[in-house]
């Protein structure tokens, strides 16, 4: 009789919550809902649950803020951690989540040292590092979650002006996840059609602009929050891609060990995600100044891993 297949959630708020609702009504597996104090996640849980006979899934779902219950599980996604609060600096941000994201991460790898973890926790980059060394984890199944949200609000502002489907948007969105991201409109295409061929270079300047603010733009329309629909609907597709084995080339963070001209950094690159996590990490030809803005946002990446550094590991 086969196993059945278990992902631990880490932090059932917003985006843990709703990957917990978009991964059972796709069936991809059992979930786990993680959160520091156990009745929220069990009630969202149970939530969940009482949805399966309407939506007809037979994914089994649990809330706990036990890590036991997390034992054996095949990926563990963590979205744990806390907003920026009046009078808190960024590095003062920076450093609270790098100690959550280092804690659960502890905890997560106790129980399940086979898991593949995925980071949706910000800042991505630095917070997909903190897991990588939280968990002592080759580099192939630890990975940060943030070009397939890149990539998606790129693609979605481009159906919308070219009045074409979204299904026929293919790009790429490289670098680390917030300014310095590097939307890569050379490896843009309509069904294959170049972008360049169907758009002015200002209003694709334009877009390209409202991809980098795009996580700002939700926050400032929600007031209280940030984006939830789109990073949990990019999450699933990450793991989708590793449950299913299928071998689909995505951007997301990972440690780049001289690829792309860059060592020991996390930062959004092409991957081949598979049942190992990643297959294989695709090295795309850059122009000059591509490679530049990817080098420049990459020493974004390290002066918050610097910081981390200090505030965890020394
Ligand atoms: P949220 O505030 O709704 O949920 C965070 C949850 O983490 C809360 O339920 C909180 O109780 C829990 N938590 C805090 N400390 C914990 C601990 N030690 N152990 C277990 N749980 C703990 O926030 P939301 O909207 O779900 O966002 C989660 C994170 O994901 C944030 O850091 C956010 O910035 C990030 N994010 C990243 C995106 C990306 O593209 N990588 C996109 C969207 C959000
Ligand atoms: C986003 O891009 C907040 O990083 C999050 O929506």
């Amino acid at each position: 009789m086969s196993r059945r297949r278990k992902i631990t959630i880490i932090g059932a708020g917003h985006v843990g919550a709703t990957t917990a609702q978009r991964l059972v009504e796709k069936a991809l597996a059992d979930v786990v809902l993680v959160d520091i104090e156990p009745d929220m996640p069990r009630g969202k849980a149970l939530d969940l649950w009482e949805s399966a006979p309407i939506y007809g899934y037979d994914s089994r779902l649990s809330g706990t803020a036990d890590y036991e219950a997390t034992a054996g599980s095949d990926i563990v996604v963590i979205t744990s951690g806390i907003a920026r609060k009046p009078g808190m600096s960024r590095d003062d941000l920076l450093r609270v989540n790098a100690r959550i994201v280092k804690e659960v991460t502890e905890q997560a790898v106790k129980h399940s040292p086979d898991a593949i973890l995925i980071v949706v926790s910000n800042p991505l980059d630095a917070m997909t590092y903190v897991a990588y060394r939280s968990s002592g984890f080759p580099r192939e199944r630890v990975i940060g979650m943030a070009g397939v949200l890149d990539s998606a609000r790129f693609r979605s502002f481009l159906a919308i002006t070219l009045n074409v489907s979204v299904e026929n948007i293919q790009t790429l969105v490289l670098g680390g996840h917030g300014d310095s991201m590097v939307p890569l409109p050379r490896y843009t295409t309509v069904s294959g059609i170049p972008i360049m061929d169907l758009i002015s270079k200002e209003r694709l300047d334009a877009i390209v602009q409202r991809t980098r603010d795009g996580g700002a733009e939700i926050v400032k329309l929600l007031k209280t929050g940030s984006a939830y629909y789109a990073p949990s609907a990019a999450t699933v597709e990450m793991v989708e891609a590793i449950m299913k084995d299928k071998n689909k080339i995505l951007p997301c963070s990972a440690l780049c060990k001289g690829e792309y001209g860059l060592n020991d950094v996390f930062i959004g690159v092409p991957l081949q995600l598979g049942q190992a996590g990643i297959e294989k990490m695709i090295e795309v030809v850059l122009t000059a100044d591509e490679q530049k803005a990817l080098q420049s946002s990459a020493e974004t990446v390290q002066s918050l891993c610097l910081t981390v550094d200090e505030a965890l590991y020394n």
